[in-house]
């Protein structure tokens, strides 16, 4: 048995969506679609696929044997695109974040019920192994009470990451920075300490010529009860500083940095102290310019194909995938503008 993927957005994530997926031994490329269709080409040649490229989404959809579909294109496109595919009996497998509203998201996943398909978020970072050992320590209730955790998305994109694109920097198109640079320690922070329910926030465009924020800071506090603040600009000199989550519970403190949350930068638990031998190997994204977050893409495709094959698995899917839609429209909602 093996799933067949068609993949819409044939840039650079969609690159990445198409090698992890010519990896995977039950998984095949059999339609690719960008409306620049000589992306789409060059990876069919790249992986000698012989598949049919297409310029044309709906064209796409009409045609192709994909079991599910992967989009990799800009963030304000995902809904429509998402609900076209579910129409047309395919399964959805939609790039972070999974939309720009929670409406959208809510209408992403009517979709794929009343359709009865499956509507799958790339969340590759849950994968990593720091990340992994953190929820281990929460759920385990090991690290106690949990009670603030603090959020630092410090990167840089220079001038060309948003002059060289026709979507970033886009109010329409990218939605803000949090969609693009803080979604992925969102979702994290969601899926350790459950829903934001009450938010205090300002945002400002600083050093940047576009119509999102640059620069932003909110107060998060969780369902659960935690203290939460959020750091994240796209301002900082030369190069990337510092992606970080720093948590402290009751009989614990928790820093996992590195360039891409693949790193302990400190852990002090009491039950559940650090192993010697664990292994570090999420590598970053190779992105022209600049780097962008690790790549476990291939445990998420892997993870398709098993929920796909009725295997056990571990997919994120709508309606944990909404939860950092929730929170990160929550923020723009209350932020105030300086
Ligand atoms: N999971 C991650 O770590 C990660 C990393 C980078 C990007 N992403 C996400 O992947 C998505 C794409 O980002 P990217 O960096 O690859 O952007 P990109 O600009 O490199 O690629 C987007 C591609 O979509 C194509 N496209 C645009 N409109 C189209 C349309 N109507 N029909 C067909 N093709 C169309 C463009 O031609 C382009 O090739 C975004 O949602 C982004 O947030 C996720």
């Amino acid at each position: 048995m093996s799933v067949k993927f068609a993949i819409i957005g044939c840039g650079a994530i969609g690159s990445r969506h198409a090698a992890v997926i010519d990896a995977e031994a039950r998984g095949s490329i059999t339609s690719l679609c960008d409306c620049n269709v000589m992306k789409a080409e060059q990876l069919d040649e790249k992986y000698s696929l012989g598949v049919k490229c297409f310029a044309d989404y709906d064209a796409l959809l009409a045609s192709t044997n994909a079991n599910v579909i992967n989009i990799c294109t800009p963030h304000g496109l995902h809904a429509e695109m998402a609900i076209k595919a579910a129409k047309a009996g395919k399964h959805i497998l939609v790039e972070k974040p999974m939309a720009l509203t929670v409406a959208d998201a809510e209408a992403m996943m009517t979709a794929a019920s009343d359709n009865g398909v499956y509507l799958m978020v790339v969340k590759q970072n849950r994968f990593n192994v720091p990340i992994a050992l953190t929820k281990k320590a929460i759920d385990s209730g090991k690290l106690g009470r949990v009670f603030m955790v603090q959020c630092h998305v410090l990167w840089n994109r220079h001038d060309g990451y948003y002059a060289d694109s026709n979507w970033r920097g886009s109010k329409e198109l990218e939605g803000g920075a949090l969609y693009t640079q803080a979604s992925h320690f969102i979702d994290l922070l969601n899926w350790w300490f459950g829903d934001v329910v009450d938010v205090k926030a300002e945002i400002a465009t600083k050093n940047h010529a576009i119509d999102i924020e640059d620069c932003g800071n909110a107060l998060l506090t969780f369902d659960s009860g935690v203290m939460g603040a959020l750091t994240w600009t796209t301002c900082v000199y030369n190069k990337n500083y510092e992606g970080s989550i720093t948590i402290i519970a009751e009989n614990g403190t928790i820093k996992i940095g590195g360039p891409y949350l693949n790193k302990i930068e400190y852990w002090d638990v009491k039950a559940m102290p650090l192993q010697d031998d664990i292994c570090f190997v999420d590598k970053p994204n190779a992105y022209g310019k600049y780097q962008g977050t690790s790549s476990n893409h291939d445990k998420v495709v892997t993870n398709v194909v098993a929920k796909l094959l009725n295997e056990r698995h571990h997919v994120v899917e709508g309606d944990e995938g909404i939860m950092s839609i929730k929170a990160i429209e929550m923020i723009y909602n209350n932020a105030r503008v300086i």
